[in-house]
């Protein structure tokens, strides 16, 4: 989606800019575009890559030390450079740059229209200079307040970052549900609305919560609420390790996150472990709340969902405790019934996921305990959740998600075990083997890493004109397979489909014939006969079957290519048969030669519904 950066200090701004856009890019847009303070505000803009943007600034002198910049993802009309952000005011007084959606931008056209005001583009951003410069003209009560008016005045998610022709030496920005942090160090103060954009300068951030407008100074950053109060906030400080939002070597982000995998799942279990023991104290969730939930609901969409639908098989097998899962687009609009003894879990890498955030909103409306499972510190349902439990995956910039989601998996699985335990659904030595197998689990992903990398790309470079995949297995095999069949078709445009192997039977077998591709995940012993028989039925009508099973697993027979996977407990093979599945995606859309960080038609985190 967009990416918003701004700088007001003593540096040459545009270079602060160009290159915090350029740490935005994995995020998805179409066009880019700059404003900087110099004798007026220069607007720069150009469709397409933010090269072309370079290309055009290269010429040109622009020195000022205040401006704003923005990657552009089209919702709102054609990408184009008349579209693209920064967007200014008839007269040229205000100039801005907005992430969301602003939903009534039709009517506020209406109205504006009425007091003679033009509009040059498509989009539902002019609107918001135009209204912020009527407001600004017509009480001339200065930025603060034309701002502030216009956050009252308008439907819809917003960060934006506004300069004023009248007040060079300022810059002013708002939110109301669109991420947005601001950034000060001794060169002055910076916003953005992804950390990755302002990790080099500086570490020391404060977050600006919802209707809140703040003033950029080359020193300091004032913030004030609706009411125009000036509020104290604290400098917080980001522990990302700045190597981890580089490429260092590696050819693309998604391969280096994906070999991240042993050491950001090592770090999340031993933030979760206190001597051998699961600790839940930081999520501030009590033994007492945790023996009083009757049952659990996980909120979340995409791959964050598939999580959770691993963790439904888990929570429910191992604590005994009925949970239901929902993809958060569903879960928002469905008015659902929840107990009031329930536990609302919503599982999000970016904590900005807008319906992810509406569920959250929506449990808390019906008075529910909510837990949030994130890995954006301060993020927008870190702030609002009842509990956090924050993974510890680092900035994930590859589009599709592969070490965030094995941190999640990682947080279902000490909240499952803690659960177990807290209801007295486990005796003491098999919670001290699922804590030795969840230790060695960072291990056991070195393991498939070191030993299959090779093999899985020599598999996947045999199917460079791949039409269709169907991925299949049982219970957890089958929650996973989820999760396999989304990286596959979202990097590499291949059409696939995961289905629980048992129901492959009822219509979707008519599908394969000679050559279709077959993932099969038999890891579950419980079901793996019955899987197995899945697979010679499939076998039997040409299917070439990949088959990832734990080590030693009988499948010789039916197998045109098997990935072994080290044995672990029963409900931790997700996170090892989800490493071959990645590296599938990953290695299928390369040699396809597509630019696999950035999927087309997609953007990193979900902001707009
Ligand atoms: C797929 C992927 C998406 C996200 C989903 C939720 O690879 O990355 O499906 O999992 O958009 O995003 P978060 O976790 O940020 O809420």
């Amino acid at each position: 989606m967009c990416g918003i950066v701004g700088y007001n200090g003593k540096n040459k701004a545009v270079d602060i800019l160009l290159d915090g856009l350029s740490k935005l890019e994995y995020r998805g847009y179409d066009s880019s575009g700059v404003a900087i303070k110099n004798e007026k505000i220069d607007v720069i803009k150009a469709k397409g890559k933010l090269t072309n943007l370079k290309e055009k600034i290269a010429n040109m002198e622009l020195n000022g030390t205040c401006g704003i910049g923005h990657t552009r993802w089209a919702t709102h009309g054609e990408p184009s450079e008349n579209n693209a952000h920064p967007h200014t005011s008839n007269d040229g007084s205000v100039v801005l740059v907005h992430n969301g959606i602003i939903e009534n931008y039709q009517e506020l056209i209406d109205k504006l229209e009425k007091h003679k005001y033009k509009f040059y583009s498509e989009t539902d951003t002019e609107v918001l200079a135009n209204i912020i410069d009527y407001y600004y003209k017509k009480y001339q009560m200065g930025p603060m307040d034309a701002i502030n008016r216009t956050m009252v005045r308008v439907r819809g998610s917003y960060a934006i970052a506004v300069m004023f022709k009248d007040h060079p030496d300022d810059l002013w920005v708002a939110r109301k549900d669109s991420p947005m942090i601001i950034g000060l160090n001794n060169d002055g103060a910076y916003v953005a609305s992804d950390v990755p954009a302002i990790l080099k300068y500086t570490r020391n951030v404060y977050y600006i919560d919802n209707m809140e407008t703040a003033c950029l100074k080359k020193n300091k950053v004032i913030f004030y609420d609706l009411n125009g109060d000036v509020i104290k906030k604290e400098l917080k400080e980001i522990k990302w390790d700045i190597s981890l939002a580089e490429k260092g070597g590696y050819e693309h982000f998604m391969i280096k996150e994906i070999n991240e995998q042993p050491e950001v799942v090592r770090k999340t279990i031993n933030s979760l472990l206190n001597e051998d023991n699961i600790d839940l104290s930081k999520t501030g969730l009590t033994i007492e709340e945790i023996r009083s939930f009757k049952q659990i609901y996980i909120v979340a969409c995409g791959s964050a969902y598939h999580v959770g639908v691993c963790a439904q098989y888990i929570l429910e097998d191992l604590a005994r405790i009925p949970v239901r899962v929902d993809t958060a687009s569903e879960f928002r609009y469905r008015n659902p019934i929840l107990d009031k003894k329930g536990l609302v879990i919503i599982i999000s890498q970016s904590g900005e996921t807008a319906d992810s955030l509406a569920a959250l909103r929506e449990a808390k409306k019906q008075g529910i305990k909510t837990l949030g499972i994130i890995n954006v510190v301060g993020s927008s349902i870190a702030r609002e959740a009842d509990h956090v439990l924050y993974t510890l995956a680092g900035p994930e910039i590859a589009v599709a998600t592969t070490k965030a989601f094995s941190t999640q998996l990682i947080a279902m699985y000490a909240i499952a075990i803690q659960f177990a335990k807290v209801k007295r659904k486990l005796n003491n030595k098999d919670y001290a083997k699922l804590i030795d197998d969840l230790k060695l689990l960072p291990d056991n992903i070195s393991v498939i890493l070191k030993d299959k990398q090779e093999d899985i790309q020599r598999l996947s470079s045999q199917f460079p004109n791949l039409q269709d995949a169907f991925y299949i297995g049982r219970g957890l095999d089958y929650a996973i397979s989820l999760e396999g069949s989304l990286k596959l078709k979202e990097v590499s445009y291949v059409h696939s489909e995961a289905y629980p192997a048992g129901e492959l039977k009822h219509g979707t077998i008519s599908l394969i014939e000679d050559g279709t591709l077959v993932i099969g995940i038999a890891t579950q012993d419980k079901v793996f006969e019955k899987t197995l028989s899945n697979l010679v039925e499939v076998k039997s009508r040409g299917g070439y079957i990949v088959s990832i099973v734990s080590k030693n697993a009988k499948v010789d027979k039916v197998s045109d290519f098997i990935i072994e996977v080290p044995k672990t407990n029963k409900y931790f093979y997700p996170s090892l048969t989800v490493v071959p599945l990645q590296l599938i995606g990953y290695y299928i859309t390369v040699s396809k030669g597509l630019d696999v960080d950035k999927p087309r038609n997609l953007a990193k985190s979900v902001t707009v519904e």
